[in-house]
């Protein structure tokens, strides 16, 4: 048995230590934010938040990361309104800035690497609120174990997104 701290929720799972996080997630706790795309690290589809770090929950061991604080993409709606402290009513009705700007942007082809582009946005935009060009490329190609990948080439619309949801963070809506 496992405890986790998922999306603000304590969860228990029956789990070998040395599962892949990603599984536990999709399978056991159904969240299905995170997507399988390489399995080894190398593309990011499967994205998640410890700790407020994008991790690769393919190659996390359930084990390793007990009681740690794991958000997926369908935290970070809550997360935005804690964040924001906003009461339990208008949190219901809100998105984080990234997903209202990916939305916006219409940023997503297929969307299969999108998990992992939110997330990637997410950390990036809450340790820097005012990222430049060159720092959002960075923060996609070099601050991971990979480069996040995109298989449809919506690297551009990407970059916008992130800097329209810079620009919604700074107004807090
Ligand atoms: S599925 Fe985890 S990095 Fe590709
Ligand atoms: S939108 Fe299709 S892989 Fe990125």
């Amino acid at each position: 048995m496992v405890t986790l701290n998922v999306n603000g929720v304590r969860r228990e799972v029956k789990a070998p230590d040395d599962t892949p996080l990603l599984y536990v997630l999709r399978n056991d706790l159904e969240l299905i934010g995170p997507q399988f795309g390489c399995g080894l690290a190398q593309c990011g589809a499967c994205s998640v938040l410890i700790d407020g770090k994008e991790a690769r929950s393919c190659v996390t061991p359930v084990a390793s990361v007990a009681n740690q604080e794991i958000i997926t993409l369908e935290g970070l709606p809550a997360r935005w309104a804690k964040q924001k402290g906003l009461s339990g009513a208008e949190a219901k009705n809100t998105l984080h800035p990234v997903q209202q700007a990916w939305i916006e942007e219409q940023t997503p082809q297929c969307g299969f690497c999108q998990n992992g582009m939110m997330i990637k946005a997410t950390e990036l935009l809450e340790s820097n609120p005012k990222p430049t060009l060159a720092q959002i490329k960075e923060a996609f190609t070099t601050s991971g174990p990979s480069p996040n990948l995109c298989r449809c080439g919506t690297y551009v619309a990407i970059i916008e997104a992130v800097q329209h949801a810079a620009t919604i963070m700074a107004k807090g809506r």
